[in-house]
């Protein structure tokens, strides 16, 4: 799997690798039969699962994005409260966690400097911990009290792209692993939810056929110096995400931020010089989901009263918002918590082809590598 194959760089290649990825990572875990998620490589037991009075997930860069997406996960599916952090910061907060709490750690490489260090300072002070990673026998798959594997294969590009995803359906499978420990999910409900998941590598699929949009997109906008990514809810990780991998590949200054506190600042900005890319899809059977889409229309009309042009990820069949904004990729119909699995996927492509029309190193970005294993 460690060489280009067909694909130009290897970060356009492991972005078309993440329906493989999502089905190697959810499959061996479910059974839609039984309606039970399995995870053996937990090691911690279920009664100190269902002690559980905290989450803390700790990561550094993309690998912080999907912990923001399974804080969402986790929250939503298990009522248990779930703190996000920079490992780079974790150790300033003198963090107030002890036993009974459960530290994620989440890491691509299994190496990362800032995030072992966290690790280390969860167990001093008596959290149990999980790492998620993608490297097997890694240093933070090692120290850890469970671990469990992306299954994403090799991850060459310094931009992350297919072990994301990846990262996220791990934390979904653990949400619902955790729900029905706990009771909090029935078998009827974990099997709906899987019989989803599983349908979700198709679905990243049908969103991959947006490829040449996305190079169309990139061609048009190579010249803008700054994009503003928003996103609300569970897709604010998206959005930060998005953000980062156009910054890391293609140099251009990008800001994730909630769609709600533009308002609050970073509205003053907007112009025609200061393109908004939004996530704005909807599942029409979440009534939550609905009133945000109605304030995401909103924002989007007062963008174009401001003259900034609209880059609109939606959901298939919106043809109100493809009138509304300059430019619309459409999604899938997927569940509110699973979307962002969708949602990053034309983002990681705009990102790849604003590197490429640019003439830059895409794998190897300047400045980056793909582990920082120093301090
Ligand atoms: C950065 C990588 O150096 O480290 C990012 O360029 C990555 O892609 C971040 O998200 C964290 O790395 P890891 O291996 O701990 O997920």
């Amino acid at each position: 799997m460690a060489d280009k194959g067909k694909f130009a760089h290897y970060m356009l290649k492991e972005i078309f690798e993440q329906p493989q990825g999502l089905r190697d990572t959810i499959a061996p875990r479910v059974s839609l039969k039984d309606g039970t998620v399995r995870l053996e490589e937990v090691r911690i037991g279920e009664d100190e699962l269902k002690a559980l009075r905290r989450i803390n997930i700790v990561a550094s860069g993309t690998s912080r994005h999907a912990g923001m997406a399974g804080q969402y996960m986790i929250q939503d599916l298990v009522n248990v409260p779930v703190d996000v952090d920079y490992a780079s910061e974790f150790e300033y907060r003198n963090p107030l966690i002890g036993r009974g709490e459960l530290t994620i750690v989440i890491t691509q490489s299994g190496e990362t400097a800032d995030t072992t260090a966290a690790q280390r300072e969860a167990r001093a002070k008596g959290s149990r911990t999980i790492a998620i990673s993608n490297v097997v026998d890694s240093t933070i798959a090692r120290e850890a009290d469970g671990v469990i594997y992306t299954h994403a294969g090799p991850e060459i590009s310094i931009a992350s792209t297919k072990a994301f995803t990846a990262q996220m359906a791990v934390l979904f499978l653990f949400a619902l692993y955790l729900g029905q420990v706990r009771g909090k999910l029935s078998k009827d409900q974990v099997r709906r939810y899987i019989s989803e998941l599983l349908e979700l590598p198709k679905k990243v699929e049908t969103v991959l056929e947006s490829a040449p949009d996305c190079e169309r997109l990139a061609d048009k906008y190579h010249k803008m110096e700054s994009f503003l990514f928003l996103g609300r809810a569970s897709h604010y990780p998206v959005a930060m995400d998005g953000a980062l991998k156009l910054k890391e590949v293609s140099y251009v200054h990008a800001e994730g931020y909630p769609t709600g506190e533009v308002k609050h600042g970073p509205n003053a900005l907007i112009d025609e010089n200061l393109p908004v890319v939004i996530i704005a899809t909807c599942d029409r059977n979440d009534l939550g989901s609905l009133l945000r889409y109605q304030k995401n229309v909103a924002n989007i009309k007062g963008f174009k009263q401001q003259s900034g042009r609209v880059f609109a990820i939606a959901s298939q069949g919106d043809e109100e918002m493809r009138q509304m904004a300059d430019h619309t990729i459409f999604m899938p119909q997927a569940s509110e918590l699973l979307l962002p699995i969708l949602e990053i996927v034309p983002l990681q492509l705009f990102a790849y082809y604003m590197a490429v029309r640019k003439g830059l190193d895409v794998d190897r970005p300047r400045n980056l590598v793909k582990s920082v294993t120093l301090e």
